[in-house]
């Protein structure tokens, strides 16, 4: 495996390469980033992760300078999984001039979007500079993060970019609570406490597969008990999977998604269903 840090060196190595197979991550790499580059590996083309812990994504209140940087560890963890090349740039090497021409994708309001403000703008923006820099056959993204993989997709499409994207499954504790590098934020009582969010997630799906028609009685009912114990709701909603709109009447792929904050530490999550 190699790790290279600057653009010239990543040319240098991906000359003469198969079209490679990429993971974008920021690091702090957990078991649902490792699951990521098992299913890049199994396509057959060499593997190819970027750790960048993305400025422009980031609010000016959220928690960029103190995101865990951990990139010896991670080189580490992807040597034995079998990467051929990690590339962990610094931020004046992604973004030597300020970056002025920013990717502006749809549902800006929407979830995540509406308590993020250009926070999907910088996600693309890194994602297509990166895309390019890395020249992928294919590209794989986890569904706990539903909206980004949703923009990703989308952007690969409407854009025209020669890209297959793969989806992995979202990773979780033995106690359902999704993996994430912000986990490690957590208290011991709020990492406790934290499992409701997917519990929550669940008991929605069960009421819909039950019949339940009233989304919006779901939906409060789900923001209530998370309150009850203390967390900060942003929002708990029943989505479209092929929108991420509020879905119409007959639709049955649905996705219920949420995001909520224990103390300083926001965490979301989602589950797909389709209706019988
Ligand atoms: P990061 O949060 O490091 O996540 C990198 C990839 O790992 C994303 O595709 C994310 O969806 C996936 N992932 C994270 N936790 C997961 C879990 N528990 N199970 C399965 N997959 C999981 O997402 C980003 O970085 C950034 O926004 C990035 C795309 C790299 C752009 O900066």
């Amino acid at each position: 495996m190699r790790l290279v840090q600057t653009v010239s060196e990543l040319r240098q190595c991906l000359d003469g390469l198969t079209p490679p197979v990429f993971v974008p991550t920021m690091g702090n790499l957990h078991e649902g980033h490792l699951a990521l580059t098992r299913q890049a590996r199994a396509t057959g083309r060499p593997v190819v992760v970027s750790v960048f812990v993305n400025p422009l994504q980031f609010g000016p209140d959220e928690d960029y300078a103190r995101y865990p940087r951990t990139l010896a560890a991670d080189c580490a963890l992807l040597e034995r999984e079998g990467v051929e090349l990690v590339f962990a740039p610094a931020v004046q090497e992604l973004y030597p001039e300020p970056q002025r021409f920013m990717v502006q994708p749809p549902l800006a309001d929407e979830l995540c979007g509406a308590f993020r403000p250009g926070h999907f703008a910088g996600v693309c923006t890194v994602v297509l500079k990166l895309f390019n820099l890395v020249r992928p056959a294919v590209a794989v993204f986890g569904k706990k993060d539903y909206q980004q993989l949703f923009l990703i997709r989308a952007m690969v499409r409407q854009l025209n970019l020669p890209i297959d994207i793969l989806a992995g499954e979202t990773v979780r504790a033995a106690d359902g609570l999704a993996l994430s590098s912000r986990n490690a934020y957590l208290s011991p009582e709020q990492r406790a406490e934290a499992p409701r969010l997917y519990r929550v997630l669940q008991w929605i799906g069960a009421r819909l597969a039950a019949g339940e028609a009233d989304l919006a009685e779901l939906e409060a009912a789900a923001r209530q008990s998370l309150v009850a114990h203390d967390w900060q709701v942003d929002y708990v909603s029943i989505r479209s999977q092929a929108t991420l709109l509020a879905p119409q009447p007959h639709e049955r792929d649905l996705v219920v998604l949420a995001a909520a904050r224990l103390g300083q530490t926001r965490l979301i999550d989602n589950l797909e269903l389709s209706l019988p």
